[in-house]
């Protein structure tokens, strides 16, 4: 028996899955982000522990014998978040997240500073990734940029809760823009522009190595008969592809979570920064993820629910399962600023075209495709990394709508695949690493691809007239620095 906790952005989701690979039970509680300024998001990682607590207590009470015989357990995350603790390893302050845009003028100062820094991370420095935001608070908070003694990302902070130990993955090590991507280590350089050293990271693992065991009094009040082994885990877009099998080259696929992806695996690195590709180590050794990644996804049909104070499911109910003909309304999808291609935390989203006709249904439609446009971006980004995409597989929350994933295929002209249980994705494949931890198995045998349940195929008629639209939307996007 394994379980996958995935510590997300607004929910922590844990799966408790046995060795035939069913998903037995799941469990979420959701999680708030505060803004404590406009484009600054933070989260206390004391309401992590709470909610991932809660997914185990809630399990142990209607899985309570399956949860005893747990052996393995993979952690999965949110990626980049800051969170800052002192000599004691206690949070000194809320965790900055990936999303938040406060350290721009930061990322300027560390490419100044270390010109090797592309080269090196394979990254450009953008303010969601971890290095500017120490910068930052050194700069606006030196008391307690001076008492930090450790940075983790979240999931690493959730291990170090579970079992005491303070232990990085190298995929979610790879977001920080410390890490030497062809080397999977820690750069001195890189952490010397930051003011910081080795000793404020912990030690560095592959994604499905054992690091730490369940501490006994968490392992005792979730009633298990051992201590289970914890993986090194992964962040959240590069273990949502070991659950979806997405380990080797040419199996690109897209997270519509909160935030959005465009993912390729590679043998290689397979670089563009200057056109923000992301290059993140795999959970896997040896493999590496190119990725075109939007802040805003998921979350841009989460604004319109709220805008117009109905739920998600009612929103797209009237929409149907295909368009008929673009939306007359364009959306820019940039609520929380760009990172593909533009890495611009300032910009922010636009609605064009509006009109007395304008309906609810027709702004809903835009907000679809607009995401979509921005995955069309990523999908160009990794074009010119090298990196041709044929068709792609669906994860994420965003994957229940078949509306969504018609106009996807319509937008990108690929063929879409979707899976039965695609929004569990990134908790499934942390429980992969979890098993894989325990049992050394061969990496090919677990991380098998789920049955792929529909394809959404591009409609001919469509694709021409999202291609003919995709210039114009592009003409909407206008830099505000
Ligand atoms: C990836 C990214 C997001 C976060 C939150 O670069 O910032 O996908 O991992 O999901």
């Amino acid at each position: 028996m394994y379980l996958g906790i995935d510590l997300g952005t607004s929910a922590v989701k844990t799966v408790l899955v046995d060795g035939a690979q069913r998903v037995l039970a799941s469990e979420s509680r959701p999680l708030t982000m505060a803004s404590p300024h406009p484009g600054y998001f933070e989260q206390d990682p004391a309401q992590w522990i709470a909610a991932a607590f809660a997914t185990l207590d809630a399990l142990k009470a209607s899985h309570g014998t399956e949860l005893a015989a747990v052996e393995g357990v993979g952690l999965s995350g949110q990626m980049h978040g800051a969170t800052l603790l002192d000599a004691n390893d206690r949070p000194l302050r809320p965790c900055v997240l990936w999303n938040d845009g406060r350290a721009a003028a930061e990322c300027r100062i560390l490419e100044q500073r270390w010109p090797g820094l592309r080269a090196i991370t394979g990254n450009k420095a953008m303010p969601g990734f971890t290095a500017p935001k120490l910068l930052w608070i050194a700069a606006h908070e030196p008391e307690i940029f001076a008492a930090t003694t450790r940075v983790l990302m979240p999931k690493a902070y959730l291990r170090l809760v579970l079992s005491g130990e303070a232990i990085e993955d190298v995929s979610d090590a790879s977001g920080s823009l410390w890490l030497d991507a062809a080397r999977r280590d820690w750069s001195d350089a890189a952490l010397a522009a930051t003011g910081l050293s080795r000793a404020h990271m912990p030690p560095l693992v592959e994604g499905c190595a054992p690091t730490a065991k369940l501490r006994s009094e968490l392992a005792q009040r979730w009633g298990m008969a051992r201590c289970p082994m914890i993986a090194g885990g992964a962040g959240d877009n590069p273990a949502g592809a070991v659950g979806i099998g997405a380990i080797r080259p040419g199996t690109t696929f897209i997270s519509l979570g909160t935030s959005g992806a465009l993912l390729a695996p590679t043998d290689h690195i397979a670089a563009n920064p200057d056109r923000v590709v992301h290059t993140f180590c795999h959970a896997i050794p040896g493999m590496w993820i190119a990725a075109g990644a939007i802040l805003s996804a998921a979350s841009c049909l989460a604004w319109a629910a709220r805008l117009f104070g109905v739920a998600e499911a009612e929103l797209l109910a009237p929409l149907g399962t295909r368009p008929q003909a673009p939306s007359p309304v364009s959306f820019l999808p940039y609520l929380a600023g760009e990172r593909t291609p533009h890495d611009d935390p300032v910009v922010r989203g636009m609605l064009d075209g509006l009109s007395h006709g304008t309906d609810r249904a027709a702004i809903v439609q835009a907000v679809l495709e607009g995401v979509a446009f921005a995955l069309a971006d990523c999908r160009d980004a990794l074009g010119d990394a090298g990196l041709g995409v044929t068709e792609a597989d669906v994860i994420g929350g965003g994957s229940r709508s078949r509306f969504w994933l018609a106009v996807l295929a319509s937008v990108l002209n690929l063929p879409i695949h979707r899976f039965a249980d695609g929004e569990t994705g990134a908790a499934f494949g942390a429980a992969r690493l979890g098993r894989l931890a325990v049992t050394g198995e061969a990496i090919e045998t677990v991380c098998t691809p789920p049955q792929r349940v529909e394809t959404f195929e591009p409609d001919r008629t469509l694709a021409e007239a999202y291609a003919m639209r995709l210039p114009a939307w592009r003409e909407l996007y206008r830099p505000r620095h």
